[in-house]
């Protein structure tokens, strides 16, 4: 029997190179060794938000971004979380047995910024992601670090479910944390975020596009001159890419090369331009055919939110007894 996993992702926008090598090939590979859950987290994503125009295009660009990288409806079941609304209803019977103090105690609350402190569904972000993962009875999420409270807190809450059963109702969900790749902003600050402005977009990788960012970024700064030789620990843009996207024999080439001073930055950049491309054609032929499918998206989450709501019933029909429903 296949563990069940499920992680979900805030539909923010174009994704991005970190959240390729930070999220999206993890959830691809975990495809053929788990069932798979994926939810775009719609109702989260209006949690930090004070006005609120139209997911429909984000999300549709965020699916579509999903299967382009290689998450296959057919493989896993891909929804969004507000078709389904067994969320709200678990959300509901857990927020009968949820203690105030522990929700408060959870950084994601302690984080938010003053406006939004005193919404009760930034309150109750902890409380619904919970419910997201307790829902398909999920043995294990796959999530960055910054998650990690959260999965405690799911872990928390199954406890209690199973305590008021007297047996295991529902797994402890386990935290997979992915692989920590580094994929720093192209301002070189440690992180790529849409926030920072110092994204490269999955679907703005084609050289011509890359080549006006990556040959104005710093490099080693001690390596003032060509003829200096250069250090690739010390390069704090291009070589962290190079690492994601060159082949092994591609990048002992490169350092060689920076250490002997027989390239100069530009030719690193060149490379990685190249490389950064290459690596994301077959993403961008994929982007543009689904694209042109029209009510592709709508049929993958349709499809998905059926088999989620199921699996999301007999979940439902062991936890409403509990409470004497
Ligand atoms: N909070 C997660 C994030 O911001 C998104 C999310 C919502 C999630 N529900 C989930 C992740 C359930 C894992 C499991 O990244």
């Amino acid at each position: 029997m296949k563990n069940t996993i499920l992680s979900g992702m805030r539909p923010t926008g174009a994704l991005h190179l970190g959240h390729y090598f930070g999220v999206l090939n993890n959830w691809v590979a975990l495809q053929n060794k788990y069932h798979c859950y994926y939810m775009v987290a719609d109702w989260h994503a209006l949690t930090d938000k004070e006005e609120f125009p139209s997911l429909k295009e984000v999300v549709k660009d965020m699916v579509i971004t999903w299967m382009a990288a290689g998450i296959d409806p057919k493989k896993t079941v891909i929804f969004r979380q507000s078709e389904v609304k067994e969320h709200a209803e678990l959300e509901v019977l857990l927020s009968i047995v949820a203690k105030m103090g522990d929700l408060q105690r959870i950084p994601t609350y302690k984080d938010a910024s003053q406006n939004l402190k005193n919404k009760v569904g930034v309150f109750l972000y902890p409380l619904l992601q919970a419910a997201d993962i307790l829902l398909y009875r999920a043995n294990a999420v796959p999530i960055g670090e910054d998650q990690i409270p959260h999965i405690e807190y799911a872990r928390v809450l199954a406890q209690t479910l199973n305590k008021i059963a007297g047996k295991e109702v529902v797994p402890k969900p386990k935290p997979i944390i992915t692989e920590a790749k580094r994929v720093p902003g192209t301002d070189g600050k440690a992180k790529m975020s849409k926030s920072l402005e110092n994204t490269i977009n999955l679907k703005d990788t084609e050289f011509k596009k890359l080549w006006p960012i990556l040959s104005k970024v710093p490099t080693d700064p001690q390596r003032v001159k060509k003829d200096d030789p250069g250090n690739p620990a010390k390069c704090p843009i291009i070589y962290p890419y190079a690492q994601l996207v060159l082949s092994p024999k591609e990048l002992t080439t490169m350092e060689n090369n920076c250490r002997q001073a027989k390239w100069g930055c530009l030719d690193c950049k060149r490379q990685v331009a190249k490389s950064i491309s290459e690596f994301f054609l077959p993403f961008r032929q994929k982007y543009a055919q689904l694209s042109k499918e029209a009510d592709l998206v709508e049929k993958v989450l349709k499809a998905g939110a059926q088999k989620a709501q199921k699996k999301a019933e007999q979940t439902l029909s062991l936890v409403r007894p509990l409470f004497g429903l």
